[in-house]
């Protein structure tokens, strides 16, 4: 996605000088199952104050489910908002008319959800009178390592979440190159409906990797969709079904259950990192040879809720460590959904002058490399466009 600059919110609301002054931003997200509000400072500098981040989760709601329900997610969302909100701004200890702007979540995500935030946030930048800053969720996670740590452009990104699974070169705000995604699957959709055919529970990422600390990781041969491939897409399709299968023809006992965890998490850690590691050649390679400002060693951030594992952590961590890459993960409550990184990819694109009309739609589908997207769609396109 290239920046265009967006038109400004309307004539007679200003921006005022971002890049001069402080700006505090109120950030919300409700694209998927978490209810989050957060307020953060950015100083003229660009250094980066959390004052308050918060976070509603819906789990318990969708867990007799088996999985997110977009109709459940949309009401429950829209009964804690506005507290949510409330609670946020009096956390951070500022008020409500300190606030710059506004950032939410516009997409992609489940249409329900990221209307009932962007509503939220265009009745609260009307009524302050005060910018608002439609923000990509994907922008958010792709952020999300600056909440710790300044992560300085380009790097590679490898964005593992229950609704993605791409690699990214972020060249800077709003500049991204997509390098490889999921042709069906994300990753994150495996753990979940594996610990679904499993009987484990939902959310299915953390039950499988509970599950998995007890099992034996070579019980089960499953199949490595794309390994060593010479490209850098992802396929998570056929390793579902894998592992449905399997468990069928098991016994079906605790021991069945943690082996077959342990199996599949080995195998997601095995595609992940040969995926990566071809990523990681064509990174090396967009890169321009700036002999003068050899940029050693390259930067590797793995971001979304699937970063939270901690086998995949360790299996990245030696990737990078054989490649001579340096891997920035953000600390594990920045992995999942959460606004402080909302807020922050806010913070950033108000710091370029970028705001958004009140007129600025929810998106279901939102590509980060929107262009590339456009013309060739990996994992399909249709009316809504291409998904990723
Ligand atoms: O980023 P996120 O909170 O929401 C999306 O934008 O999708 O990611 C949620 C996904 C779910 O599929 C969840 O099962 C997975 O992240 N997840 C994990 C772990 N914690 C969360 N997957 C594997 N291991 C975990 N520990
Ligand atoms: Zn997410």
């Amino acid at each position: 996605m290239s920046l265009s600059p967006a038109p400004s919110l309307s004539d007679d609301i200003a921006c005022s000088d971002p890049v001069l002054q402080d700006t505090l931003v109120l950030g919300i997200e409700s694209s998927c199952d978490e209810t989050a509000t957060a307020v953060l400072r950015r100083a003229p500098d660009g250094t980066l104050t959390l004052l308050s981040s918060i976070i509603a989760s819906q789990d318990a709601a969708h867990r007799p489910f088996g999985g997110v329900v977009p109709e459940i997610a949309a009401r429950a969302h829209l009964t804690v908002i506005e507290s949510l909100i409330e609670r946020a701004v009096l956390d951070s200890g500022v008020s409500y008319s300190d606030l710059s702007a506004i950032a939410a979540t516009s997409g992609p995500g489940l249409i329900g959800g990221v209307i009932t935030g962007l509503m939220s946030a265009k009745g609260l930048a009307l009524s302050l009178n005060i910018p608002l800053i439609a923000v990509n969720h994907l922008e958010g996670h792709a952020l999300s390592p600056n909440l710790s740590q300044p992560c300085p452009f380009p790097y590679l990104l490898l964005l593992v979440s229950g609704g993605h699974t791409q690699l990214l070169s972020v060249n800077g705000v709003g500049d991204y190159t997509k390098l490889g995604s999921t042709v069906d699957d994300a990753a994150g959709e495996a753990f979940d409906k594996s610990a679904k055919v499993m009987g484990l529970g939902f959310p299915g990422g953390p039950k499988v990797e509970h599950a998995a600390q007890s099992g034996d990781a070579n019980a089960f041969a499953l199949p490595r969709p794309f390994y060593g491939k010479d490209h850098a897409d992802f396929s998570f399709a056929g390793l579902k079904t894998a592992v449905a299968r399997a468990y069928a023809a098991s016994d079906q006992t605790p021991k069945a259950q943690a082996d077959l965890s342990a199996s599949f998490q080995k195998t997601v850690c095995e595609v992940l990192v040969d995926r990566t590691k071809r990523a990681m050649t064509m990174f090396k390679d967009s890169l321009p040879s700036d002999t003068e400002n050899p940029q050693k060693p390259f930067r590797f951030v793995v971001a979304g809720g699937v970063a939270a594992n901690r086998a995949i952590r360790a299996a990245l961590d030696a990737l990078c460590e054989d490649e001579s890459f340096e891997l920035l993960a953000p600390p594990l409550k920045f992995c999942t959904d959460n606004a402080a990184m909302i807020a922050l990819a806010g913070a950033e694109r108000f710091a370029l002058g970028y705001t958004d009309p009140l007129s600025v739609k929810a998106r279901p589908r939102w590509p980060l490399d929107e262009i590339a997207a456009e013309e060739n769609p990996s994992s399909g396109s249709g009316k809504q466009g291409p998904r990723s």
